[in-house]
């Protein structure tokens, strides 16, 4: 498995997310109100909104398009929608954020 910082912890806001480009991959980092980052796909399973500029609630973000709420732990989308997301490992260490391919 591939580790690759993305972050430092400190640069990231609570509750706002932010997008990485790893190669032809984009990603949503999200840190929640509990302090815990979470990895995403930046593109929502419906018509492909960027995710990190949804609003986040708890552990939940809710795509900016048309309000479909996806878990930022297990991808899944929120019924009654349906669908999923990926979800990527994320690592904290040294103040550093890594997201682990
Ligand atoms: S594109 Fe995300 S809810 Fe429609």
């Amino acid at each position: 498995m591939e580790r690759i910082q993305v972050a430092y912890i400190n640069n990231l806001s609570e509750r706002l997310g932010k997008s990485v480009k790893l190669g032809n991959l984009e990603i949503a980092l999200f840190k929640l109100s509990n302090g815990e980052v979470r990895a995403i796909e930046n593109s929502c399973p419906h018509k492909g909104g960027l995710l990190s500029q949804g609003i986040v609630s708890g552990e939940h973000v809710f795509c900016p398009l048309h309000d479909w709420k996806i878990c930022t732990g297990d991808g899944e989308v929120q019924a009654p929608d349906e669908g999923c997301v990926r979800t990527y490992k994320v690592e904290i260490q040294d103040e550093k954020v890594y997201v682990c391919l």
